[in-house]
C-alpha cells in the first residue's frame, strides 16, 4: 500500500482564502483591518523565521501586523508592560508571544497577562482550562493542534471512537491535541519520554499524531496498517549533498511509514502551513469577538 499524502499546503491555502474573503468583507463594511501583534524576545533564528512568516501572511490576507522585538535580557516587567500596552491597543486584535521565551522569564505569568479575547494562541490558562472541561468552549484553540484536527476532518477521518495516540505532551501541541481529540470522542493515549513499549502502543493507533521532537523517530513498525499519521515535527538536518547544505524532515520516517499507513501528512508541507493558517483564522475571530 502507498499511503495518501495529506496535503497540508493545499488545505492551508483553502483556509487562508476563506480568511482573506472574510477580512475583505469586514473592510468593505467599514470595519478596521484585523491586527496581529507578535512579541519576540531575543534573536533565536528559528523564532525569527516563524515571526517573519506570520507577519508576511497577515499582509497577504489584508491584515495589519505589528512586530515587537525585545532584547534577549529583557526583564519580566518589560515583557509584561509590552503585553499590557498591546492589550489596551484597539488596533491589536491578537497577541502572540513567541515561545520558547528565554529561561529567566516566567512564561506562565506572561501568557496569563494576555487579554483572553486577544489570546489567539489559546495558551492563556483560562482558554486551556476551558478546553479541558466538558461543555465549556475556549475562545481560542491552539493553532498547531487545531490545524491537525482540520487536516483530519478535511481528509474525512472519523474520530468518533477511534484509537488516537498522541506522541508528546507539550503545552503547545501534545496536551491540547489530546484534549481536542477527547472532545471529538476519540479514545486517546498520550505517550512521552517515560512511556514504556512506545512502538507497541503507537502500533495500536488508528490515528497517530507525532509531536515528539525527534527526527524520523516514527518507523514503519510503529504504525498499524491502515492508520492515519499526522507529523507535527520539523527538523533541519545538515547534508552537504543538498544544494542548501541541509534538508527538512519530520518526526515520521515518511517513505517507510507510507508503505503501511492509509494516509500520512508530510513534513515539510503538512502541519506547518496549516498552523499559520489557523493563526490567521484566530486573529480574524478575535476581531469578530471584539468588534461585532
Ligand atoms: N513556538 C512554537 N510554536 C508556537 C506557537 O504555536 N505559538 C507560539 N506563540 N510560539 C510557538
Amino acid at each position: 500500500m502507498t499511503a495518501k499524502k495529506i496535503d497540508g499546503r493545499a488545505m492551508a491555502k483553502e483556509v487562508r482564502e476563506e480568511v482573506k474573503v472574510s477580512v475583505a468583507k469586514r473592510i468593505a463594511a467599514g470595519k478596521p483591518k484585523p491586527g496581529l501583534a507578535t512579541v519576540l524576545v531575543g534573536s533565536d533564528p528559528a523564532s525569527e523565521v516563524y515571526v517573519g512568516m506570520k507577519k508576511r501572511m497577515c499582509e497577504n490576507l489584508g491584515m495589519n501586523s505589528f512586530a515587537h522585538t525585545l532584547e534577549a535580557d529583557a526583564s519580566q516587567e518589560e515583557v509584561e508592560a509590552l503585553v499590557s500596552k498591546l492589550n489596551a491597543d484597539p488596533a491589536v486584535n491578537g497577541i502572540l508571544v513567541q515561545l520558547p521565551l528565554p529561561d529567566h522569564l516566567d512564561e506562565e505569568k506572561i501568557l496569563q497577562a494576555v487579554d483572553i479575547t486577544k489570546d489567539i494562541d489559546g495558551f492563556h490558562p483560562i482558554n486551556i482550562g476551558r478546553l479541558a472541561q466538558k461543555g465549556r468552549e475556549s475562545l481560542f484553540v491552539p493553532c498547531t493542534p487545531n490545524g491537525c484536527l482540520v487536516m483530519l476532518d478535511k481528509s474525512g477521518v472519523d474520530l468518533e471512537g477511534a484509537n488516537a495516540v498522541v506522541l508528546g505532551r507539550s503545552n503547545i501541541v501534545g496536551m491540547p491535541m489530546a484534549l481536542l481529540l477527547v472532545k471529538r470522542n476519540a479514545t486517546v493515549t498520550i505517550c512521552h519520554s517515560r512511556t514504556k513499549n512506545l512502538p507497541e502502543i503507537c502500533a495500536e493507533a488508528d490515528i497517530l499524531i507525532a509531536a515528539v521532537g525527534r527526527a524520523e523517530m516514527v518507523k514503519k513498525e510503529w504504525v498499524k496498517p491502515g492508520a492515519v499519521v499526522i507529523d507535527v515535527g520539523t527538523h533541519r538536518i545538515d547534508d552537504d549533498t543538498k544544494e542548501k547544505g541541509y534538508y527538512l524532515t519530520g518526526d515520521v520516517a515518511f517513505d517507510e511509514v507510507s508503505e503501511v499507513a492509509d494516509a500520512v501528512s508530510p513534513s515539510p508541507g503538512g502541519v506547518g502551513p496549516m498552523t499559520i493558517a489557523m493563526l490567521m483564522r484566530n486573529t480574524l475571530r478575535a476581531a469578530e469577538i471584539q468588534q461585532d
